[in-house]
């Protein structure tokens, strides 16, 4: 049995991801590692965690004697990196454990896996998961990142995963590692920590809490649901060019006003309230540091060597979304209770 190692896998994407896979390829034994940070969830992948494929490793990616040990036993042939810090106002208020996890960390597994994988390549991957983020920022003038476009991140955050590209870039053009980027807009779906816009608009409209709009509410970004990211790293792992870079976006910007409005009227519709109930709770707040004008992803290459494309509209995906928090409030209760930190110690008597 191959073994895939896929780190960050209880936190938002990672869990899609790590679901993707086990149920997908039962040829394949994936390990998930992962910190358990605030950010991570094992109650995610409560639905596979029995699955004979999958084993569950808590680990801090920055231990590297860990990580190669980690590599050694499971002799891991491939690994999808997904762990991160990855709130950018989180960022902007502690920096440190964003070049910690997301440099450092990035460095240990590239170091662990050059080491135990030798000078024998073969058969063997690198996979990175980055963000748009990395590009800077767009004017509102029609144009969009391309694979090329020269990094100049503005955040913390965004700074912490350009310095992780370049690492994982430099082992690949220094030892012949083989390697793999992808840069992805933002994601929604369920299972996100509702400390991000959409999920914590949701949370709130159900509570009748205000709803902070960073701004003007003018800044622009571009969704992607969340499945159609995991399927297309999926497509990328296998069927990607190795040392290529490769970006993922579905053509779909929105003003966060707009989106916040139509968020709105969604969630009021499905709670049973009159249309326009919420509005009230939309409040302006001062904006974010630094806060990034708009991203634009162009995912043509993507499409076009590997054929990948959204599998659904937005208005589909944005519907889907929010009943997906509405029927699992006791999910959005359990963390913003804190309750699922002790789900860990409970499933594995630890
Ligand atoms: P998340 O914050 O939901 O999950 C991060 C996971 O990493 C958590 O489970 C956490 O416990 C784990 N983790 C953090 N530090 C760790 C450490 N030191 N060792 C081991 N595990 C650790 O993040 P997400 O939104 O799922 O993002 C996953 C990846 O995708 C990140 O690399 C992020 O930069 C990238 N990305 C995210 C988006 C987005 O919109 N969310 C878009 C593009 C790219
Ligand atoms: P976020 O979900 O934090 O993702 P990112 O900063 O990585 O794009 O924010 C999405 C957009 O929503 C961003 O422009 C900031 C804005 N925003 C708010 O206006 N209010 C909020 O409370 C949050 C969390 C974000």
């Amino acid at each position: 049995m191959k073994t895939i190692l896929i780190t960050g896998g209880a936190g938002f994407i990672g869990s899609h991801l790590v679901r993707l896979m086990v149920n997908k390829y039962p040829e394949y034994h994936i390990v998930n590692l992962d910190k358990l940070t605030y950010a991570g969830n094992l109650t995610n992948l409560k639905d596979i965690e029995k699955m004979p494929n999958y084993t569950f490793v808590k680990a801090d990616i920055c231990d590297f004697e860990r990580m190669k040990a980690i590599f050694e036993q499971y002799n891991v042939e491939g690994i999808i990196h997904l762990a991160a810090e990855s709130h950018v106002d989180r960022s902007i208020k502690d920096p440190f454990a964003f070049a910690q996890t997301n440099v450092m960390g990035t460095l240990s597994l590239l170091q662990a896996a050059k080491i135990v994988w030798g000078d024998n390549f073969e058969g063997k991957l690198f996979y990175h998961v980055s963000t748009d983020e990395v590009y800077g920022a767009l004017k509102n003038d029609g144009s969009f990142f391309v694979e090329t476009t020269r990094y100049n991140p503005h955040s913390p955050y965004s700074a912490s995963k350009a310095s992780s590209d370049h690492f994982v870039r430099a082992f690949h053009d220094t030892y012949a590692l083989p390697v793999k980027i992808s840069n992805c807009s933002n994601n929604y779906g369920p299972y996100q920590f509702p400390e991000k816009l959409i999920p914590l608009f949701i949370n709130n409209i159900r509570h009748n809490k205000p709803l902070p709009v960073y701004g003007t509410g003018e800044n622009v970004r571009d969704w992607l649901f969340v499945e159609d990211h995991v399927r297309a790293i999926d497509l990328i792992f296998h069927k990607g060019k190795v040392g290529e870079t490769y970006n993922i976006g579905g053509f779909n910007e929105w003003r966060n006003i707009d989106l916040i409005k139509v968020m709105v009227k969604i969630t009021d519709r499905l709670l049973g309230r009159a249309e326009g109930t919420s509005e009230k709770l939309i409040t302006f707040v001062p904006d974010r540091a630094g806060h990034d004008l708009r991203y634009a992803i162009d995912s043509t290459k993507l499409h076009e060597e590997l054929g990948w494309e959204p599998s659904l509209q937005f208005e589909e995906g944005i519907e889907k979304t929010i009943k997906w928090y509405i029927a699992n409030q006791d999910w959005l209760d359990q963390v913003t209770s804190g309750d699922y930190m002790r789900y860990y110690e409970e499933m594995y008597h630890v």
